[in-house]
Formats: structure tokens, sequence, C-alpha cells
């Protein structure tokens, strides 16, 4: 997390943030994005959610149809940093579920159901691990996103030291 990020979260109240975008187009969504992007763990809690409703004076459901919508939009608290793995057809045939496996397990990661969800945090909330579909480089695979930065050809090597480095505070 960059202390600029740091200093907007103490900085910034959210009925600041709705002040500023209330009566736009579009306020909501922009509301929410900004109000995910201040929160430590990158997501919308409940609490939050429902006093966006009452200050906006909306629903509670079209708040969160709006964050429910969106892929961007985390429910659930993320990891302070990201590893996303691509699962579409080029990737995994170039290994991607050996990728995803070896980064679970260098995160100490258990249970994780592919089939069932595509994101899972570690306890600590140190990393959050999630798959793609495709990330549009089926021609670098297997491709690897680590803190929002891609990585063409990845290997299992070059990614467990990638999360290595994530652990030694490098990266970020
Ligand atoms: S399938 Fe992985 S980038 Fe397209």
């Amino acid at each position: 997390m960059s202390s600029t990020a740091t200093a907007k979260r103490r900085e910034v109240s959210l009925p600041e943030v709705i002040e500023k975008h209330q009566g736009r187009p579009g306020a909501l969504l922009s509301i929410l994005e900004e109000v995910q992007e201040l929160e430590k763990f990158r997501y919308l809690p409940e609490t939050t959610l429902r006093e966006i409703a009452e200050r906006m004076k909306v629903p509670l459901a079209q708040v969160y149809s709006v964050a429910t919508f969106y892929s961007f939009f985390n429910l659930k608290p993320q990891g302070l940093h990201s590893v996303v793995v691509c699962r579409g057809t080029a990737c995994h045939t170039r290994g991607s579920l050996e990728l995803l496996e070896a980064s679970l397990k260098r995160l100490g990661i258990e249970g994780f159901r592919e089939d069932e969800e595509n994101s899972v945090t570690t306890v600590d909330n140190f990393c959050s691990v999630r798959t793609v579909a495709c990330f549009g480089q089926c021609a670098l695979a297997p491709v690897v996103q680590i803190d929002g930065v891609i990585s063409s050809r990845m290997t299992v090597g070059k990614l467990t030291a990638a999360i290595d480095k994530l652990r030694k505070g490098g990266q970020k």
C-alpha cells in the first residue's frame, strides 16, 4: 500500500466521498470505487454499503446490485498483495494449474476449490489468489499478474520466488 493511499485513507471520510460525487452521472459507481480504494483490505463491508444507501437515500438493494455486478468490487477483505493466475485454455495447456497450486501452497492456503470460487485470501490478509478466464495475452502463456504487474511465460520457480519476495517486503 503506497503512503499516498494510506494518507488518503486518513484524510477522506465517507460523507466527503459521497458529497464529492452525489448528483453526478454514475455517482454510486464512483463512490463505491473510491470507498473500496480507501478501505485497507480493498473491499466493501456491509456496514459501509448500508451507510452509503442511507446517506444517498437509495435502496440498499440498488447499492448491492452495483457492488455485485462489477467483478472489481469485493465484498470480502482482500489481501494486501494479489496473485492472479490465468486459467484460460492457452495458459492451462502451458501449466497454469501447476502455477495456481504452487502459489496456494507457497502461501499456505488449503481447501481452495477452483470450481466453486475464483479467489481466496490468506488468513492473515497478506495475499489474495485469484483466477481469471483470460488476460488477452495468450501468445505469452502462461500469464500471471502479481500486484497488478503482468508476467508472461511464468514458471513455478519464478512465481514462488516472487511470492517469497513479497513476504520479504519487496514489490508493491
Ligand atoms: S488464456 Fe491466459 S492469457 Fe489468454
